[in-house]
C-alpha cells in the first residue's frame, strides 16, 4: 500500500521545468525532495547531485531516509549541447548522451527497489520532442532522448512499476534562451498554438502522468503545442 502522503524525488528541481514540477507536486500535498548540482543553503528540500559523476545509490538512500520511502521519481534533469555532427567534438557529443542516458539509467536502477516497495511506484522520464522528430544540430541530444523512450518502455515491461515518458516541445527556460531570433521565429511558426510553452504547462502534464494516470505505463505524452504535427 502507498503511504497516505506520497513521496517524490525530482531531479533538477532548482530551476526551469523541474522547479515547476516541484511546486506542482507540493501544491498537491506531495512530500518532495529535489536535486541540484550546487544547491544553495536557502533551497529547502534540495540534495546535491550531478548526473555525470553522482552516486545514484547514495542519492536514493538519502531521499528514502528523508522521506521514509519513495512513491514517485521524476527524472527531469538533463543537458543540451548542440552543434552539427562535424562541429560538435566527440567528447561533447558523448557527454550529452552520458548525462541524459547513462545518468538516468543509474538513477532509475537505484530507485527501483524503493518504488517497488511503495506498492504504487511511478517513474517518469523527461525526454523531448527532439528525440521523436530530430532537429538540425541535435544528433547527440536526439540520440539520448529517443534512447530514453526505448529504455522506459522496456523498463515498464520488466520492473513492476509504472514507467512513462514526457516529451515536451519548446519551452521558455534557461535551456532555450540561447536560441537565435530566427530559430525562435521558425519554431513558433511551426507550432500550432503559435508560441513556446511555459514550465508550468509542462509541469501539470508531468504530474498528471506521474501521479494521476494510474492506467498508463510505457506511455509517451507529447506536450508541444502541436510542433510535431
Ligand atoms: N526547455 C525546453 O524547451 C525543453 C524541451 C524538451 C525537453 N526539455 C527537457 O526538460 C528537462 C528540464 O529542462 P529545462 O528546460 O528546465 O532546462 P534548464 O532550465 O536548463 O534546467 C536544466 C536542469 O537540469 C539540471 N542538470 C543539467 N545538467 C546536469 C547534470 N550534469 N547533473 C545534474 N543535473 C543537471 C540542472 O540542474 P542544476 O540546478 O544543477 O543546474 C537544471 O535543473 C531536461 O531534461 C530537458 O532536456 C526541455
Amino acid at each position: 500500500m502507498g503511504a497516505t502522503r506520497r513521496r517524490a524525488l525530482v531531479t533538477g528541481g532548482a530551476r526551469g521545468i523541474g522547479r515547476a514540477i516541484v511546486s506542482e507536486l507540493a501544491d498537491r500535498g506531495v512530500d518532495v525532495v529535489f536535486t541540484s548540482r550546487k544547491p544553495s543553503p536557502e533551497m529547502a528540500g534540495a540534495e546535491p547531485y550531478d548526473l555525470l559523476d553522482g552516486d545514484a545509490e547514495d542519492l536514493i538512500g538519502r531521499c528514502v531516509r528523508r522521506l521514509g520511502g519513495l512513491d514517485t521519481v521524476i527524472l527531469n534533469a538533463g543537458e543540451w549541447a548542440g552543434g552539427r555532427i562535424e562541429q560538435l567534438p566527440p567528447q561533447d557529443w558523448w557527454r550529452v548522451v552520458e548525462t541524459n542516458l547513462r545518468g538516468n539509467h543509474l538513477l532509475a536502477r537505484a530507485a527501483l527497489p524503493a518504488l517497488r516497495a511503495s506498492g504504487a511506484g511511478s517513474l517518469l522520464l523527461v525526454s523531448s520532442v527532439i528525440g521523436q522528430a530530430g532537429f538540425p544540430g541535435d544528433t547527440a541530444y536526439a540520440s539520448a532522448k529517443s534512447a530514453m523512450t526505448g529504455f522506459a518502455r522496456a523498463l515498464a515491461k520488466e520492473s513492476g512499476v509504472r514507467v512513462n515518458v514526457l516529451a515536451p516541445g519548446f519551452v521558455d527556460t534557461d535551456m532555450t534562451t540561447g536560441l537565435g531570433e530566427r530559430a525562435r521565429r521558425r519554431i513558433v511558426e511551426r507550432t500550432v498554438l503559435g508560441r513556446f510553452g511555459t514550465a508550468e504547462e509542462i509541469a501539470r502534464a508531468a504530474v498528471f502522468l506521474a501521479e494521476d494516470a494510474t492506467f498508463c505505463t510505457g506511455a509517451v505524452l507529447t506536450v508541444d503545442g502541436g510542433w510535431t504535427l
